[in-house]
């Protein structure tokens, strides 16, 4: 039978400076959900990439005393290698700069052209450089771009347009009667911001710059930005290019971004897509910022975070978890060193990384490592530990779809806690005193493999490396880590033999390592 196919996609980034841990986020979050649907045993398709044309690019390049081409191609480069580093298992990475993509740009510009939907006008308005926007008046805050809070200039070009009115309605319908947007507060800033007052029609082409898509019969025009940006959710599958033969997986079942361009993503996106007769994506999920210092972390602002280093410090997993954990479904997340290293502190060192290797310490000490088979039956001090690791696979199975990553990790390690509040209730060395104990004893050191079990293998598409070691400590073949036995209680083999490890997840002196990450700055 043929598997179902799950497509999901995070945005193409502005290679105009290095990636930080804001960028990180939408990937991590991902990377999370594509490793997840793999286990379920869809057929994924997780897309990635650079967003590489426009004014700002050929700027930062002039300044940098390079091409546009060479600036590029050099940050591209860092953000695979960043997400190499940080065990992001994208099926295909897309620059806008790929050939491929540029032509099939050609085509859709042409296809909406010819369908009477892209006009030639003029657009006179307010213009950012930074964040190559154009503002109405109205939208301007004290005069200065709302985005970013810098000057802006007065602007004037003839341009391209896409005309937006014949898909109002169908845009509402589709953010009002279905729930196409997550977190749904954001549904009702999109209708009455955007659509109610009427939505502009959207300018498609530029003559002020060079370093973009030519309009492909009016060649003093490059395409815009956005349509260039979007349409990689398409051409990257093959969408009038050659390149690729990947429709199938089309329509996406998740973009992620952030909030900062849910705009694009909820009206222009799907404007673009109706234009195109092609159906519609399922699901945007659109969260928020993390902060720092109550500020947008961003290369604007000079804010940012090196994921390279807070990698090489605490782990890439301590880092993947801490900013899935942290980030609020409808809030933003303040970051700080200190939230960060607690979390690693409490949650993976203390509770999680305490659990396993006291756990295989105990078999190993008790047993030599190999549980024997004679063991008593559970009774009423092991019912709850395993009624509630029972039922999580269907807990996570449901967050995930929403997707809601930090509650998910919040019910995973319930049920850790539960585990080790088991430890205090059993008292396993207490046990270990009498012989005649020793099935009991046996018995409850299996209860606490499996629990592990359950919730390593629940926990690995959110850090993948570490929940490999885990599995290696209690002794888990792939059988047992597969996705149907996570909803299973006794998988392990009665006779499991567990090997202790290296410590998975080191505690840290707070105020050690505060000091040294500040004098790093
Ligand atoms: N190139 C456009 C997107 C085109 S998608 C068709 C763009 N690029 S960007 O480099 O500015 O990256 C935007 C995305 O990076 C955000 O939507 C978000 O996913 C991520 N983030 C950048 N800074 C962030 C934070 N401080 N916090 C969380 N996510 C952040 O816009």
């Amino acid at each position: 039978m043929q598997k179902k196919t799950f497509y999901i996609t995070t945005p193409i980034y502005y290679p105009s400076g290095n990636p930080h841990i804001g960028h990180c986020y939408s990937t991590v979050t991902c990377d999370t959900i594509a490793r997840y649907k793999r286990w379920q045993g869809y057929d994924v398709m997780f897309s990635t990439g650079t967003d590489e044309h426009g004014m700002k690019i050929e700027q930062n390049a002039a300044k940098a005393g390079k091409t546009p081409q060479l600036y590029v191609d050099e940050i591209a480069d860092i953000f695979k290698k960043l997400w190499a580093y940080m065990d992001i298992s994208y099926d295909r990475f897309i620059r806008t700069t790929d050939d491929y993509h540029k032509s099939a740009v050609q085509n859709i510009f042409k296809k909406i052209y010819d369908k009477g939907y892209i006009y030639k006008g003029e657009y006179s308005g307010k213009y950012c450089v930074p964040d190559e926007s154009f503002w109405t008046e109205s939208q301007l805050k004290d005069g200065k771009c709302p985005e970013c809070g810098r000057d802006v200039i007065d602007a004037k070009e003839e341009a391209y347009f896409m005309k937006m009115q014949p898909f109002a309605e169908r845009i509402e319908k589709l953010l009002t009667e279905t729930d196409f947007l997550k977190p749904a507060a954001r549904v009702n800033e999109m209708v009455n911001n955007f659509i109610k007052p009427g939505l502009d029609d959207l300018c498609v082409s530029r003559t002020t710059f060079k370093w973009g898509v030519p309009v492909p019969f009016d060649e003093e025009h490059v395409v815009y930005v956005w349509l260039d940006a979007l349409t990689n959710y398409i051409t990257l599958l093959g969408y009038e290019n050659g390149e690729h033969d990947d429709m199938k997986y089309w329509a996406a079942d998740v973009h992620v971004t952030a909030k900062d361009i849910v705009r694009f993503h909820s009206i222009i996106w799907i404007a673009i897509l109706l234009a195109l007769d092609l159906p519609l994506p399922k699901r945007l999920y659109s969260h928020n910022f993390i902060k720092l210092g109550g500020a947008k972390m961003g290369k604007s602002t000079g804010n940012v975070i090196d994921p390279f280093v807070l990698g090489e410090r605490y782990g890439v997993d301590a880092l993947r978890y801490q900013m899935l954990r942290d980030m609020p479904f409808n809030d933003d997340m303040d970051f700080s060193n200190e939230l960060m290293l607690s979390r690693i502190n409490t949650d993976l060192a203390n509770d999680l990384g305490n659990l396993v290797s006291r756990t295989v310490a105990m078999v190993e000490k008790y047993f030599g490592s190999q549980l024997p088979s004679e063991k008593t039956q559970n009774d009423a001090q092991d019912s709850d530990l395993i009624s509630l690791a029972s039922a999580l696979k269907e807990k996570i199975d449901t967050l995930i779809e929403e997707p809601q990553l930090g509650a998910s990790l919040a019910e995973i390690f319930k049920v850790i806690s539960r585990a080790n509040k088991y430890i205090d209730e059993t008292e396993p060395w207490v046990l270990a005193k009498d012989d005649a104990n020793k099935p009991r004893l046996a018995q409850v050191l299996y209860n606490l493999l499996e629990a592990v079990r359950i919730c390593s293998s629940l926990l690995a598409a959110f850090m993948p490396s570490s929940m490999q070691k885990v599995f290696e400590q209690i002794g888990a073949s792939a059988d047992c880590i597969s996705y149907e036995n996570a909803g299973k209680w006794g998988v392990l083999p009665q006779d499991v033999t567990v090997k202790r490890g290296e410590i998975i997840f080191p505690r840290f002196d707070v105020a050690k390592e505060m000091e040294a990450l500040s004098s790093l700055n």
